[in-house]
């Protein structure tokens, strides 16, 4: 990942979480896509539904004390609903400033003010320590890693031998392949792929959503973030039909060491 790149991605998406978190429409149609699948406190800009949060619990088999990292953390809702249910620390990494600072902002609202904190960091280079935490979550991210093999072998860096690595992962068919030649190339072990197959019908809730209410939409995020939403709401539609969405639940090897 070049400078240049990090930059360029910094301000996309600083514009993208300043701009949804001026209005509530874009939360609200997120919730209308999910139904009850959504997780109102922690109000995700992905497919972070109760199944999946769910899904992370269960995957990470972090214990209490722990430290957990959500990298591509965004906002941080899930982050902090994820660490509060397991009385775990949380770090938080992601490339948007904004999104940081909201992040940080949502803390005292999930009683986590001294047990998280994010940062500015990309998925390949978090600026976090070796070893330094017990599990990784990553909810909707990799795919705008530059290099995902080498941002899976930062997310092995950081978290101590033993420890999980859970995440979702989307695509087109032969993903569970790739999924596989990645980890192994990172050198992970997978521990589990579980298939999500109702969550293409979501995005097309979502995107019909967008579509159907593109006028409100202009109005309360401006023109240039509803024209970027229309645009992958034009591209995706058609690519919904045989989409994979998969939960990964990958493992550094090694014994775990105490700390
Ligand atoms: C679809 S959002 C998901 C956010 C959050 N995980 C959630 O479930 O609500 C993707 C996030 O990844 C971040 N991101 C994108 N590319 C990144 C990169 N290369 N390094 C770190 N963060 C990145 C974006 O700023 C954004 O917050």
């Amino acid at each position: 990942m070049t400078v240049e790149r990090d930059q360029v991605l910094a301000a996309h998406f600083d514009a993208f979480h300043l701009a949804r978190d001026r209005s509530p429409l874009v939360s609200a149609l997120y919730a209308d896509a999910m139904g009850d699948g959504y997780p109102v406190d922690v109000a995700p800009y992905s497919s972070c539904d109760w199944t999946v949060l769910g899904a992370l619990v269960a995957g990470l088999r972090v214990r209490p004390g722990g430290v957990v990292a959500d990298v591509g953390c965004g906002t941080g809702g899930a982050g902090l609903w994820l660490a509060r249910a397991l009385q775990a620390g949380l770090v938080g990494v992601d490339v948007s400033p904004a999104a940081v600072r909201i992040a940080s902002a949502r803390r005292a609202r999930f009683g986590m003010t001294g047990r998280a904190r994010f940062t500015v960091g990309t998925l390949e280079a978090t600026g976090l320590p070796d070893g330094s935490v017990d599990g990784v979550v990553c909810v909707d991210a990799l795919a705008n890693a530059g290099d995902r093999v080498q941002a899976l072998a930062e997310m092995r860096r950081i978290v101590q031998p033993g420890g999980r690595l859970v995440m979702t992962r989307a695509g087109t068919g032969g993903l569970r392949d790739r999924v596989v030649e990645q980890a192994a190339a990172a050198g992970l072990d997978v521990e589990d792929v579980q298939k999500r197959p109702d969550e293409p019908a979501m995005w097309g809730r979502l995107y019909r959503l967008w579509r159907a209410r593109a006028g409100e939409l202009r109005e309360a995020v401006g023109e240039d973030q509803a024209a970027g939403m229309l645009r992958e709401a034009e591209r995706m539609l058609p690519r919904l039909e045989g989409r994979v969405a998969l939960l990964v639940t990958l493992r550094r090897p090694g014994p775990p060491v105490a700390r």
